[in-house]
């Protein structure tokens, strides 16, 4: 797709000014490609490598370790259906059936209209709503075959917009404090670094609830589901 556009590129550097390393900044980095082209494109894979002083294949190379990075494009709704025990237990392999015959794709597939792509998970730590799965990491527990049937006609009718943004995007609260790696531009009058302005860098922070600066700046959880 594309680099950065001019506002992510902003985003990007305030968030490379949070960290001592500009490389530790590289997954935020490839929250925000994701959420800008709805997956890791080779272009903004290159432009992250780019901002950090880095190799694209040494990004290539961490980006494919995490599982919520995609490097093809995806549908605009990621499914995720749980398998693991507790779910298996309560059903699950039925209910990926029945959710693969209904899209009429198989685990790893996208429905050609591009809305849904379709995945088989591990323990997705809903356990005790099992059999679950999530759409775009928002959680849905309980599931059953009328469930899905509801959630996937409400999806693509747009009724669950608001709940359920387009894959990629995780975050919805803006947060304008935050830990500063770096002095911001060299010493105040006494001689201390001048305060970023607002107190710090402006940061997406996906639940605002977490403290942890690095792994809260863009994962969000749907607090109903979770
Ligand atoms: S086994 Fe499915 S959420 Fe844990």
């Amino acid at each position: 797709m594309a680099r950065l556009t001019p506002e992510n590129l902003t985003r990007a550097h305030e968030l490379i000014a949070l960290y001592p390393l500009r490389r530790s900044a590289m997954l935020p980095l490839l929250h925000l490609v994701q959420e800008q082209d709805g997956y890791l494109s080779p272009e903004g894979i290159e432009h992250v490598a780019e901002l950090l002083g880095l190799e694209p294949a040494e990004v290539r190379g961490t980006a494919s370790f995490y599982d919520m990075f995609h490097l093809e494009p995806v549908g605009k709704y990621v499914v995720a259906v749980c398998t693991n025990i507790a779910c298996m237990l309560a059903g699950a392999y039925e209910l990926l059936e029945h959710i693969e015959q209904s899209l009429g794709v198989p685990p790893g597939g996208t429905t050609p209209d591009g809305t849904f792509t379709l995945e088989e998970a591990e323990c997705l730590a809903l356990c005790g709503n099992a059999p679950c799965l999530t759409v775009n990491w928002r959680f849905f527990g309980d599931m059953d075959r009328g469930a899905w049937d509801s959630l996937a006609e409400d999806l693509r009718a747009g009724r669950l917009e608001a709940e359920v943004p387009p894959h990629g995007a995780l975050c919805r609260v803006r947060r304008s404090v935050g830990l500063m790696a770096k002095p911001p531009v060299g010493p105040g009058p006494a001689g201390r670094p001048v305060p970023a302005r607002g107190g710090g860098a402006e940061v997406e922070l996906a639940n605002s609830k977490t403290t942890s600066a690095v792994s809260s700046t863009v994962l969000e959880h749907n607090e109903e589901g979770a």
